[in-house]
């Protein structure tokens, strides 16, 4: 059993929490994950680790509310027990010879992002933070990301804070003032971070993307999170979540993701919730 140390609510839909296993702590790298299974008839779900501490041995989760699950662990408080918590999964993010990256989160991506702005920006390479929302109400961890971060450029789709535009507009902007990334990494929808990838790919800028893909077992027994990746058979859970954005097969994975929405839907209908909420 793991214990929720810590609960924050950081918008209506997106809630941090942290969790007592020391054992995942103290090997957790940014890029990986855990899988959680919150009570004995529960799903088991995939959850970036967002953040660490090997000192106090927590890990530290940011999830948003869309379906039974999240929810239902949303409900859950601080001294609740959470029954499986299994990781660190996936490959660890790898960066070599970089001197200068943009980082860019779109909407809860921002919270998959802020592990690797804070593993770049302590081996001293200068990175710029740019994080999308629809809105203001949306905006999640900025004052986490400014600490980590030498420019964050916070943008709103209706300009309600920050810059009025999307993350792609504001990247090409940096570019064209003269900024020269050596790595961009996209965390974020599949749409943007294939828009992300579409204007990289012209400028020769090498980028790095987050997929997650719906998950099983997270072992690569299952085949259920298979991506095409350079013309190849790829297993995020295994081999990812990070890949070469200019190798993925954004299409494909976009109809995989939509596989299962009508069996989501149906599941929604007719869920009663056994945490007791
Ligand atoms: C490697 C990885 C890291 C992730 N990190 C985060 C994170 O840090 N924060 C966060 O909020 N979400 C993250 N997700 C997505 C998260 O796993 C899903 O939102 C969650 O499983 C939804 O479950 P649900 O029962 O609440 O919703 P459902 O109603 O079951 O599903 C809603 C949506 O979640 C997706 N989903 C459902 N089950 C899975 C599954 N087993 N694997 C992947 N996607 C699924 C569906 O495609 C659908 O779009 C990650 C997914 C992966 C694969
Ligand atoms: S989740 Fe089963 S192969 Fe990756």
């Amino acid at each position: 059993m793991f214990r929720i140390v810590k609960k924050r609510i950081l918008n209506t839909q997106v809630k941090l929490m942290e969790i007592e296993a020391p054992f995942i702590a103290k090997k957790a790298e940014p890029g990986q994950f855990i899988i959680l299974r919150a009570s004995e008839n529960g799903e088991r779900i995939p959850l970036t680790i967002a953040d660490f501490d090997r000192d106090k041995g927590t890990v530290t989760i940011v999830f948003q509310e869309v379906g039974n699950t999240t929810k239902a662990l949303g409900k859950l408080n601080e001294g609740d027990m959470i029954l499986d918590f299994v990781g660190p999964l996936g490959t660890a993010s790898h960066f070599d010879n970089v001197k200068k990256t943009a980082i860019i989160g779109g909407g809860l991506g921002t919270a998959i992002s802020y592990p690797q702005a804070k593993k770049l920006y302590g081996m001293g390479v200068e990175v710029h933070s740019i994080t999308g929302f629809r809105n203001k109400e949306l905006i999640i961890l900025e004052e986490e990301l400014k600490a980590v971060s030498n420019k964050l450029i916070v943008a709103t789709d209706d300009g309600s804070n920050g810059v009025k535009g999307f993350v792609t507009d504001i990247l090409k902007n940096l570019i064209e003032e003269g900024n020269k990334y050596d790595l961009v990494i996209a965390i974020g929808p599949i749409p943007m971070m294939k828009a992300v990838c579409n204007l990289t790919k012209v400028l020769g800028i090498k980028t790095i993307v987050s997929m997650n893909p719906v998950m099983i077992d997270g072992t690569g027994m299952c085949g259920g999170c298979r991506l095409t990746v350079g013309g190849k058979v790829k297993f995020a859970c295994i081999d990812g979540p990070d890949f070469d954005g200019h190798e993925v097969d954004f299409d494909e994975a976009m109809r995989r993701q939509n596989m299962y929405k009508d069996e989501e839907k149906i599941s929604q209908k007719e869920h009663k919730c056994n945490l007791g909420v």
